[in-house]
């Protein structure tokens, strides 16, 4: 049994701060103190751990005086204003936002993956992109057994992405369609209640948008393959929790269908779910809540010699942001690499 550790979660209030409290308490985390920190909104409001109600507290300087791990879920502005404070106060920083991920001093990882890039760490662990983490860790498994040369992938992303008030947004927009009334958009750009519309992230140059580079870099970080070809379109549906992705794969070589089911069967973090009978395939509702990201429709590219499809479902809130924020936290503890290195990092 670990030595129980001190942990703040950044964020406590949000989807993926209410995912990660539920993790910590099913998961037996070894806490010894635990702090819920969010807006000043929140304060005083209450959350339950292990039977117990926890008071949520503003976060301020103080409150990470003695924490060990701070899983943070706040957005990438929040992550930048408290990074400094927490390094400075000895914690280690679990950060789900973007702001460090591509940091070439923060490593970016996957548990399943690149577990050794995070013994080097300057007190920060970035977790990767949600659309990222679930096709990194359906395909990792097949890249090792063969280099795939090329990934083009196509994102049915859900509401949860984009935090707890988009999905209530969805749910008060399908109900004022069905009322024959107007739906409104506050907190996502446009109605996605019986819609759908390309990521709303902002566009970069080339046409790509954030969402997409996300999935183009970080997934070659992660990989360590600097020069892997990837193009991604991603793409918001009115789906509440789980995203779907179908993938399309070009090794150097022949990749038989029946090995990649295989590989995929005994791999980590990953679950094959299909049948071919009954035209049944990983579905966003048969990923919510899991823990796996389900893989289905493994087939032939028709178009070239050494292609694969596949399409996925993982759980965007657990394994696409929570979920892996914990696993990396129970790495640090696993491997004794709480201590921070001496780093030029500045945040
Ligand atoms: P709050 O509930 O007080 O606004 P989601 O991604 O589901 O929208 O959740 C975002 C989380 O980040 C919430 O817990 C939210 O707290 C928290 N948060 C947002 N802005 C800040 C901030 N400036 N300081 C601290 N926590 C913040």
């Amino acid at each position: 049994m670990s030595k129980p550790v001190n942990v703040a979660i950044l964020g406590a209030t949000g989807a993926v701060g209410t995912e990660l409290l539920q993790l910590l308490e099913s998961r037996n985390f070894p806490i010894n103190t635990l702090k819920l920190l969010a807006s000043p909104r929140s304060a005083g409001t209450t959350l339950k751990f292990k039977g117990e109600t926890l008071k949520v507290e503003a976060v301020e300087a103080k409150a990470f005086q003695d924490v060990d791990i701070v899983l943070a879920s706040a957005g990438g502005s929040t992550s930048k204003a408290w990074a400094q404070t927490i390094v400075e106060s000895g914690a280690v920083m679990v950060d789900n936002s973007s702001a460090f991920r591509m940091n070439p001093e923060v490593p970016l990882i996957v548990p399943e993956i690149n577990p050794e890039a995070a013994a080097n760490h300057p007190g920060i662990i970035a977790n990767p992109n949600c659309t990222t983490i679930l096709m990194a860790v359906a395909i990792y498994p097949l890249h090792q057994v063969q280099p795939i040369e090329r990934i083009v992938v196509s994102t049915y992303q859900s509401a949860s992405g984009a935090g707890a008030r988009a999905m209530e947004e969805v749910k008060i927009q399908s109900q004022a369609i069905l009322n024959g009334e107007d739906p409104k958009a506050e907190v996502l750009p446009y109605p996605l209640a019986f819609n759908l519309f390309p990521h709303n992230s902002p566009l970069t140059d080339a046409g790509y948008c954030e969402e997409e580079m996300k999935m183009v870099n970080e997934t070659r970080k992660i990989f360590g393959e600097a020069n892997l070809k990837i193009t991604a379109t991603c793409v918001r549906v009115p789906v509440l929790r789980a995203h779907s992705e179908a993938i399309n794969l070009e090794f150097k070589q022949p990749f038989s269908v029946a090995q990649a089911r295989e590989i995929i069967a005994q791999s980590p973090g990953v679950q094959l779910l299909e049948d071919w009978q009954k035209n049944y395939f990983p579905m966003p509702i048969d990923a919510s809540g899991k823990d796996d990201v389900l893989v289905g429709r493994i087939r032939q590219d028709i178009s070239c010699n050494n292609g694969l499809e596949l399409w996925i479902c993982g759980d965007q809130i657990r394994k696409g942001a929570a979920l892996n924020a914990v696993q990396v936290a129970e790495l640090l503890i696993k491997e004794s690499w709480l201590n921070k290195k001496p780093s030029t990092l500045k945040v």
